[in-house]
């Protein structure tokens, strides 16, 4: 059975150049030089598209933190990789691939808060995946919204690091995802 592509690439880059668009409109006329910090490593295919399309000077930096393991998120967060960049009072954006629970993005906000005090924090996330929604979490730029709780891979999306090189997004099949076990259980 062919896969269900939840996004082609013609959608993922009219979603990148929405993005772009509002992000240009909030910053391009500013005195600013905001900090985009990618959040690893879903983030990554969703941030080097989009930069190529951002107007303004910018600096990045990137964060890593896990949460899931297979197709859910364990609710646990831990940080992996944390910023180089100095951030205190400047203008902050956090680049995330996708808003599950929220869980991540509402840790990650306040982590940076807490330790860093940037001046502003803004979050853009490529996909924002409503129904699981555990904290009132918003974004501030949202590429698609989603209202099916539908287990993603490809464009950054992976099934247990696997798929985030592929370039659309898609609902895996049982029997793709029985494929990947056997190939990770070989590797
Ligand atoms: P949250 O903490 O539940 O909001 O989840 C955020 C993180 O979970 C994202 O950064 C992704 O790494 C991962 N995630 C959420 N939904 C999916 C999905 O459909 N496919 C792959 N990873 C996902």
């Amino acid at each position: 059975m062919a896969p269900e592509i939840v996004l082609s690439r013609e959608e993922i880059d009219e979603i990148i150049t929405k993005v772009a668009d509002e992000l240009n409109a909030m910053y391009e006329n500013k005195n600013t030089i905001p900090v985009l910090i990618g959040v690893l490593k879903g983030a990554l295919p969703f941030m080097m598209d989009l930069i190529k399309k951002l107007k303004f000077d910018l600096v990045i930096d990137f964060i890593q933190v896990t949460s899931y393991s297979g197709t859910s998120s364990t609710g646990v967060i831990h940080l992996k990789k944390d910023i180089t960049t100095d951030i205190k009072n400047r203008d902050v954006i956090i680049v995330e691939d996708i808003i599950d629970t929220g869980l991540t993005l509402n840790y990650l906000k306040q982590y940076i808060q807490l330790n860093y005090s940037p001046r502003d924090i803004k979050i853009v996330c490529f996909v924002d995946k409503k129904p699981l929604r555990k904290v009132d979490l918003k974004a501030d730029v949202v590429g698609i919204t989603m209202n099916q709780a539908k287990f993603l891979v490809g464009y950054g999306f992976d099934y247990n690091e696997i798929g985030r090189n592929i370039g659309y997004v898609f609902v895996p099949s049982k029997k793709q995802l029985e494929e990947w076990d056997k190939k990770l259980k070989e590797n």
